[in-house]
């Protein structure tokens, strides 16, 4: 029998639904909040606001699209955590009322699990190769960064993390600085690919291990920034792309620096890339140099799986499927899983 699960991602300012069948995708839409835009940053309360807005209309759009009835749905997933504890809450609401109504299980995701597993997402009529186990995956997103070891679909471990930024957020407090709006990220990227990488020198953290640092980086660009401004006021504006070629460059450095040094450790050469930041065209190219250096067999996602969505939340609610891992009503959102 068929397994079809209808997947609810609430964990930021992404309102995501999915429709999943035995691993392919069926649909998945997201209604973006563009409200944060003007405040340099995602504002949690308009964010919960928006969710409930926006999840009955996309649900509906999801499963219209998908072209099923609500009576095959097997099961729902959601995103329980971690991430605003109000957008999840919305997400795990909607998802328990939706269980209870249709009298099928509820399955709870880690988010960051999910964006791990979005390499395993099927698609019809589209050979894809999936990555063997164990798994190397570098996390980077706007609120996370992590190298993550998978031994299965479901078991997995944390081998580094942040100990302050995320490289997502050194990529829009930087961006914020010079005056664009949130997120940055994309509009450096865009930015960087005119300008010189070598132009400006910014300090990489020393930090032991698999870990990473990045507020360091992000005072040392405001000082830099502070002092060059003193003599010359248009000093961003005239060296816009320079600047953001050289921090791109800094911050893919440390991601794979720290992704190569994994491999290495482990001795894994199933490699790959997801979250928000894996978007990056640098980070991209980086890992790709990488790979064929060192000969790994690399994933990087689609860019449509790489921000905040439902399919991933899907998939990893198929696998959970799978091994009769549901969650009672009772359950609740976790700001911090
Ligand atoms: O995974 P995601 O959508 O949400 C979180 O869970 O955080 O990631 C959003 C982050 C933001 O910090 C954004 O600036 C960054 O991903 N981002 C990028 C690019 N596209 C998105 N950073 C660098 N280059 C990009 N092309
Ligand atoms: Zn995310």
């Amino acid at each position: 029998m068929a397994v079809t699960i209808l997947a609810i991602e609430s964990s930021c300012d992404d309102t995501s639904v999915a429709v999943i069948r035995d691993g392919y995708i069926l649909s998945s839409l997201t209604a973006s909040q563009d409200i944060h835009k003007s405040y340099g940053g995602v504002v949690p309360e308009l964010a919960s606001r928006a969710h409930q807005a926006n999840i009955v209309p996309v649900t509906d759009q999801a499963i219209k699209r998908a072209g099923i009835r609500i009576s095959e749905i097997n099961a729902v997933a959601f995103t329980r955590g971690p991430g605003l504890l109000g957008s999840l809450l919305v997400g795990t609401s909607f998802a328990k009322g939706f269980a209870l109504t249709c009298n099928i299980p509820l399955i709870e995701v880690n988010h960051l699990q999910a964006h791990a597993l979005v390499h395993f997402i099927k698609e019809k009529g589209k050979e894809i190769k999936v990555p063997g186990f164990p798994f190397l995956c570098l996390l980077v997103s706007g609120g996370h960064t992590r190298i993550i070891l998978l031994r299965s679909h479901l078991e997995m471990e944390v081998l580094g993390n942040t100990i302050d930024d995320a490289a997502g957020e050194a990529f829009d407090k930087c961006g914020k600085i010079m005056g664009f709006p949130y997120p940055a990220g994309p509009i450096i990227d865009k930015l960087a690919s005119a300008g010189n990488k070598k132009a400006f020198v910014f300090p990489k953290p020393s930090v032991r291990g698999l870990d990473f640092s990045f507020s360091g980086l992000k005072t040392s660009f405001l000082y830099f920034l502070r002092d060059r401004i003193k003599d010359d006021p248009d000093f961003i504006e005239k060296n816009e792309s320079d600047l953001c070629a050289s921090l791109q460059y800094v911050i893919v450095s440390i991601l794979t620096g720290r992704l190569v040094k994994a491999s290495i450790q482990t001795g894994i050469n199933e490699v790959g890339i997801a979250g928000g930041v894996s978007a990056n065209s640098e980070l991209r190219n980086a890992v790709r140099a990488e790979a064929e250096k060192r000969s790994w067999n690399l994933f990087i996602p689609e860019l449509s799986y790489t921000t905040d969505n439902a399919a991933m939340i899907g998939i990893t609610g198929y696998f959970k499927y799978l091994r009769g891992e549901f969650s009672g009503q009772e359950v609740a959102p976790l700001a911090r899983f």
